[in-house]
């Protein structure tokens, strides 16, 4: 398995500062570069909160899922103490598919109803957040779950990754959250317009920004993510064990029984 070269995972954009502010553990430093006009650059160091909610939206196969597994990995290299990292939902097998440096610190819990086993101070994957939180079942009991634990989550040194296909997907109050980073992957424009009213502007912002960089490819458009707070076009190295095929179909692996669990029946 490849190990990511250090150097490259803390190029200056790598993650959006955002993102960093959010991943690291509490109080650690991190170093940002600000632009100070006529092409300099200075250096400060910030101290990371260390909690709050990273949203990444995009169309299905974007790239989401290699994108969250990626910070999560750029997080544990980077932490003076890796964070334990949780994976809500995924099967216990699919741990596997992680380099053992993030596979020491991984562990899973079954769904929403179990956020209550989060370990202090873990960064929560909720991947394919759809399926776990059932929005479209307005107000589902997982939903209320999940709104009240997104609120309270920094109490307990918690990060949140979810992804989603759209905002509209996420019924929980994302906006209550204070801690916020959202990362803007490739929309297909049709579901563009479906979107809720408070983000379709700063989503379309954000696909013109993508596509007038990547020629309008969703395949060139991969590598690379927008964040809304920050303003800024980034892109993200993938190492091979996140392009591995499993990583990102997680219910691929799932047995039967599983498969009823998560689908409700
Ligand atoms: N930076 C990248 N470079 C090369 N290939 C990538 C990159 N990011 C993602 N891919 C590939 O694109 C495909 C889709 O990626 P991924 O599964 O992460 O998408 P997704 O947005 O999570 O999709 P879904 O919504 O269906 O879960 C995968 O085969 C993945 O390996
Ligand atoms: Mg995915």
């Amino acid at each position: 398995m490849s190990e990511p070269d250090p150097d490259v995972w803390m190029q200056a954009d790598w993650p959006v500062e955002r993102a960093r502010h959010l991943l690291l553990p509490r109080g650690a430093p991190y170093t940002c570069e600000t632009y100070q006009g006529g092409g300099k650059r200075a250096h400060t160091t910030k101290k990371a909160f260390g909690a709050g909610q990273i949203l990444l939206l995009g169309t299905s196969g974007s790239g989401k899922s290699t994108l969250a597994n990626s910070l999560l990995a750029w997080a544990t290299i980077h932490s003076p103490v890796p964070r334990p990292l949780c994976f809500l939902g995924m099967p216990e097998e699919w741990l596997k598919c992680l380099p053992d440096y993030m596979q020491k610190v991984a562990y899973t819990l079954k769904g929403l109803d179990e956020l209550h086993k989060v370990k202090r101070g873990s960064i929560v994957l909720i991947d394919d957040s759809g399926i776990h939180a059932a929005a479209r079942r307005a107000m589902s009991g997982g939903n209320v779950m999940f709104s009240k634990y997104a609120q309270i989550a920094r109490h307990q040194d918690v990060t949140m990754v979810v992804t989603a296909q759209a905002f509209r997907i996420i019924d929980f109050a994302a906006d209550a959250v204070t801690e916020g980073c959202t990362l803007i992957k490739w929309y297909d424009m049709g579901a563009l317009k479906h979107e809720r009213p408070e983000i379709r502007s700063k989503v379309e912002m954000a696909q013109q920004i993508l596509r007038d960089h990547t020629g309008n490819s969703s395949e060139a458009c991969r590598p690379f993510y927008y964040c809304i707070e920050d303003k800024q076009l980034a892109k993200f190295p993938a190492p091979d064990w996140v392009l591995a095929d499993d990583i990102g179909r997680p219910f691929g692996l799932l047995t039967e029984e599983r498969m009823k669990e998560v689908l409700g029946s």
